[in-house]
């Protein structure tokens, strides 16, 4: 009975909110349902004559309805004060406008180069190397066949850090020096301490030289290094596999040259030459791209790896200059000012 009655009060709450449209409208409608003199406190009233076993059951029902009740006000409370904010705001809104499209964020381009190398190269087999930005002579030039008189080691092209400091996960000999590195080719060093052959590992990562800042020089880049060490890896292999990697980098068109070169980790060494069709100004002309060669024995023995044995082949390219090619990109600088108007123009692209 009281049930129903109940019910009836929540549905009139309802209806009589509908007809409402202004705050003191509101408040009279209030009222009549909530206030002192309202039909819900009136009904609570009647609990006098309800007999007293049914009295908790009759509270019961009549919490929930005032609850039902109260939550409808304010719902529609808080919709007529969003109709006078919006009357508040007259003529100076317009909403059929477009809203403000929201600021998405985006990978940077040299990451997103970074993890299409990783991702071509996780294909065939290499995992990702890692190691310290921070290195020691030793695996940045002496364990690399580096002769101590190469101009790389001259403190006009490697930053060196004061003797005093200390890094503990960087151990380092008596009286040696702790430098950035200079290359990622230190990491073949470490993966070849670390593990055994064979070897197939890709190490992208930071790397720093003395390099007055231009269009083409930053003194804080990126490299990705290259390594693989088998039995009986040929010069052939290295072909086969940078002919793979650039062929999915820079789509099918592309055709590479070897060219001989000099490191002193290398023996013998080569630049990679490309030539695309549709490159912009640079289409259908060789382009240097990176440099590789067969690991040098020497390099292998330094590391307790048995050249007779074991070979391999390594290369290291720049992630900016690829970037750049890719993109048709003028200067290196813009990977590094955070311009939103550089950056956002590859936010869309995967
Ligand atoms: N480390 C060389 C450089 O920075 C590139 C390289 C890597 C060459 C591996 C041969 C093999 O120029």
């Amino acid at each position: 009975m009281e049930n129903k009655d109940l019910q009836k009060i929540v549905a009139d709450a309802e209806a009589s909110l509908a007809t409402v449209s202004s705050k003191p409208s509101w408040e009279q409608a209030k009222a009549t349902f909530l206030g002192p003199n309202g039909c819900l406190t009136q009904f609570a009233k009647g609990i006098a004559s309800v007999a007293k076993e049914d009295r908790p059951t009759f509270g019961k029902s009549l919490n929930l309805a005032k609850g039902q009740v109260e939550s409808l006000f304010q719902n529609r409370l808080s919709e007529l004060e969003e109709l006078e904010n919006l009357k508040s705001l007259g003529d100076r809104i317009d909403p059929t406008l477009p809203s403000i499209p929201s600021f998405y964020g985006g990978i940077h381009p040299l990451t997103k180069t970074r993890r299409k190398i990783v991702a071509i190269f996780r294909k065939i087999g290499f995992t990702v190397a890692e190691a310290s930005e921070v290195e020691t002579e030793w695996f940045c030039f002496d364990a690399l066949n580096t002769p101590d008189d190469h101009p790389a080691r001259d403190e006009q092209d490697t930053l060196f850090l004061p003797h005093e400091s200390k890094w503990a996960n960087v151990p380092r000999k008596k009286d040696e020096a702790y430098l950035l590195r200079t290359h990622t080719s230190s990491v073949q060093i470490r993966t070849m301490l670390r593990e055994k052959p064979p070897l197939r590992v890709i190490a992208p990562g930071r790397c720093f030289r003395r390099d007055t800042v231009d269009a083409t020089h930053s003194a804080n880049f990126h490299q990705t290094e290259g390594l693989f060490i088998d039995h009986k890896v040929t010069v052939r292999d290295l072909k086969g596999v940078l002919d793979y990697f650039l062929t999915e980098l820079f789509g099918g068109e592309v055709e590479t040259r070897l060219r001989p070169s000099f490191f002193p980790f290398t023996e013998p060494s080569f630049e990679v030459d490309l030539k695309i069709p549709d490159l912009g100004k640079l289409s259908n002309k060789w382009i240097e791209i990176m440099g590789c060669g067969m690991v040098d024995p020497k390099v292998l023995g330094l590391v307790d790896i048995d050249p007779k044995e074991w070979t391999g082949f390594a290369f290291g390219l720049g992630i900016e200059r690829v970037t750049m090619l890719l993109h048709g990109i003028d200067d290196i600088r813009h990977f590094y000012q955070n311009d939103q108007r550089f950056l956002s123009q590859f936010s869309s692209q995967s």
